[in-house]
């Protein structure tokens, strides 16, 4: 079978991950289910951004480097098919780092501080006035990793849409600057005539999961996740303490904005078990105790058959480095050529350049 990425005909889907830890359900229902999806009927680049992650853990690069294994190996066991996709690893594609230069100076300073994304990780991360240089540059990093690829289409979570806006804008400023391509031109003839098409963001099922402690999103960083890959006894664990501010059973349960039910409403497939556990908890006719509990069978239901692919995988490492190996490989041909033709619309064409593609690892 030839690898869809060999089909140009097919809609482009570009999106990925910092390796910062491991992938929760959260990731799972905001992007890695419409990734399934597409996998089958579009043509699917997963990126793999260490070089994102050194944003905030420039010290830690050994971390990071476990941690896009991890990553690869949450990709494999949730289902994502490296025959069917491309896994790849940002740091080891080189045009997208060329295309962030050129991409950086179509960029204006006050632009990319206006991108409320960055403003909240500032904020949310307890970066203050001490962030790197780097750390502003990693949307426009984004702007590349999606560009290198052309793509269509990029499913994210919602926090994600600022930074796809801002990819749009430059995209559309890179084909009137460079191409000839009319400033006030639709998609269409940006996708016609420029080099880059204007991608859309698509957003999973669940723009945003809530955390266990019902306050903000799931994040790693707020210990609030409950991961893909975390034990049956640690999902039950992390169930019986979701955070509901209900304080006994027979008071009268709120529904709405409470991560239990958010949890049952994505997850639990009986919907009429919800619905009449929902009935019952509003009466304060069930504790939080038996949902909690129904809940974990749920979620351990879900993750099971994950858990065990994890498992065959960690015992074989190799087969991750060849899936990441392959994938870089397929994304640096894509990459390439077009880092050429935005070079070629530059007039920056000054020698076509090979890329060496080692066969074998030393
Ligand atoms: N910034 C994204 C996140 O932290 C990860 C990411 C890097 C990404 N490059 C991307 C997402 C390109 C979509 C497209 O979740």
């Amino acid at each position: 079978m030839t690898h869809p990425a060999a089909t140009p005909s097919r809609l482009r889907v570009l999106t990925g991950d910092t390796p910062t830890g491991r992938l929760h359900l959260g990731h799972y229902v905001g992007s890695i289910e419409n990734r399934l999806a597409f996998q089958d009927v579009h043509d699917c680049f997963f990126i793999i951004a260490n070089t994102h992650a050194l944003t905030t853990r420039a010290q830690q690069s050994e971390a990071v480097r476990q941690d896009v294994l991890q990553i690869a190996i949450d990709y494999l066991a949730a289902g994502i098919d490296p025959k069917k996709s491309t896994i790849f690893i940002q740091s080891e594609v080189p045009a997208i780092a060329e295309l962030t230069w050129y991409f950086a100076m179509l960029l204006g300073y006050g632009r990319l501080m206006r991108n409320p994304t960055v403003k909240d990780e500032i904020v949310m991360k307890g970066l203050g006035e001490n962030y790197s240089f780097g750390f502003l540059m990693y949307p426009v990093g984004q702007i590349a990793d999606i560009l290198a690829f052309c793509a269509d289409a990029v499913p994210v979570g919602e926090d994600q849409v600022p930074h796809i806006e801002m990819t749009r804008e430059i995209a559309r400023r890179f084909n009137v600057t460079y191409c000839g391509v009319d400033s006030q031109a639709d998609d269409a003839a940006h996708a016609e005539a420029g080099v880059f098409p204007v991608p859309q963001a698509m957003v999973g099922r669940v723009a945003k999961l809530m955390g266990t402690d019902g306050k903000n999103k799931m994040s790693k960083s707020l210990d609030n996740a409950i991961f893909l890959s975390d034990s049956a006894k640690e999902v039950k664990k992390k169930c019986s303490r979701i955070f509901t501010g209900r304080m006994s059973a027979t008071d009268p349960g709120v529904v709405e904005g409470n991560p239990l039910w958010q949890y049952h409403d994505v997850f639990n497939p009986d919907r009429a078990e919800i619905d009449d556990m929902k009935q019952r908890y509003r009466a304060g006719k069930v504790g939080d105790g038996d949902c909690k509990k129904r809940l974990a069978e749920v979620l351990n239901t879900f993750l099971e058959p994950m858990r065990q692919r994890r498992a065959e995988l960690e015992a074989d490492p190799d087969r991750v480095m060849e899936v990441l190996y392959e994938g870089t490989s397929r994304a640096n041909a894509v990459a390439e050529q077009t880092l050429w033709r935005a070079k070629q619309a530059m007039g920056f064409d000054f020698f076509p350049r090979r890329v060496q593609v080692q066969i074998k690892r030393t």
